[in-house]
């Protein structure tokens, strides 16, 4: 099978209410195992490349370790630009062989945000290729500002009309509480489900996709403190409100920090238990095999995409 885009992916989700998982990749470990998971679960998946990835990474071994991936599963992949800064990030990933890309102009204001969102959607549609578009802010503790603070920062619903209308793009990642990284929630954990339920309301046709969405799993956590690192009162979405968002109509669920968090947590456990190994098959494989049963936990058991490739 070749890449595909999220088009039919995420319109048999919207018919079934589950999510597909969108997952960060930076190097071949996390690429195996996001594909050995899926494939294992016969699952749809989203491989997803930050603009700082690509530069880590390098475009070209990228782009093979996908395709080498591809060749040897039988599941829909798709291969995602992941909050695309400008027209021009987006552009070079369509040109070369992206199937989907995300322009994140969610900074400026509303009328930039559709002048820059068309641009792309004009584009990357002459291509063939989908986009994701944001609006609204995710903003957390690691912002110093706790975005329940602030009702101005979740995505308004009428708006997310008119600038879905506007910009024709094909999904849409909103604002209801989740931030990136490992901080999200001062006390309690929260989400906004009456938002993306008006949301949902007035865009039933829309795959809307939420951002920020680690759980940042306490026994990884605590696998990595334990181990030498210093991450005190991380705290994610739970899995039960990510459930509950996956069966009221968010189609893509995004996932880093939680693989960030797996592959940390087996190096610095091989570090600590085994200070004399030095093959780095061996930390780097039990890394892998982590961020494997991650993923295939998010698949079967939260997201609910299993068995839908
Ligand atoms: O939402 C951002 C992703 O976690 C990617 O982060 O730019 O550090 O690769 P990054
Ligand atoms: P997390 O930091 O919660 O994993 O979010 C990742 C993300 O939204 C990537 O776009
Ligand atoms: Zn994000």
């Amino acid at each position: 099978m070749s890449l595909v885009t999220t088009k039919e992916m995420f319109e048999r989700s919207m018919r079934e209410h589950y999510a597909i998982g969108a997952f960060n990749i930076n190097n071949m470990e996390f690429i195996q195992a996001i594909t050995d998971a899926a494939e294992e679960a016969k699952s749809p998946v989203i491989l997803q490349v930050s603009s700082s990835a690509i530069k880590y990474a390098r475009m070209g071994y990228l782009k093979k370790m996908v395709e080498a991936a591809v060749e040897s599963t039988t599941i829909p992949i798709a291969l995602h630009l992941d909050h695309g800064p400008d027209f021009e990030t987006c552009k070079m990933c369509i040109d070369n062989g992206f199937t989907s890309v995300m322009i994140d102009a969610s900074k400026y204001d509303f009328e930039e945000n559709v002048r820059i969102t068309k641009e792309v959607v004009d584009y990357a549609h002459s291509h063939g290729v989908v986009v994701e578009a944001e609006l609204g802010t995710l903003a957390g503790v690691e912002d110093e500002v706790n975005v329940s603070d602030d009702d101005a920062r979740y995505t308004n619903p009428d708006q997310a009309y008119e600038f879905v209308q506007r910009t024709g793009c094909d999904s849409l990642a909103i604002a209801i509480g989740t931030s990136h990284g490992a901080y999200k929630f001062k006390g309690e954990a929260k989400l906004r489900f009456d938002i993306l339920a008006k949301v949902k309301e007035k865009l039933p046709n829309t795959p809307i996709v939420l951002h920020g969405a680690s759980t940042v799993i306490p026994e990884l956590v605590e696998m990595c403190n334990n181990n030498g690192a210093n991450i005190p009162g991380a705290k994610g979405c739970p899995d039960e409100m990510l459930k509950q968002a996956g069966e009221n109509g968010v189609s893509k669920i995004n996932v880093d920090t939680d693989l960030r968090l797996a592959m940390t947590a087996q190096v610095r456990r091989v570090f600590n238990e085994s200070p004399e190994v030095f093959d780095p098959r061996k930390y780097l494989g039990a890394a892998r095999d982590e961020i494997k049963k991650v993923v295939l936990h998010k698949i079967n058991d939260v997201f609910c995409s299993n068995n839908k490739a």
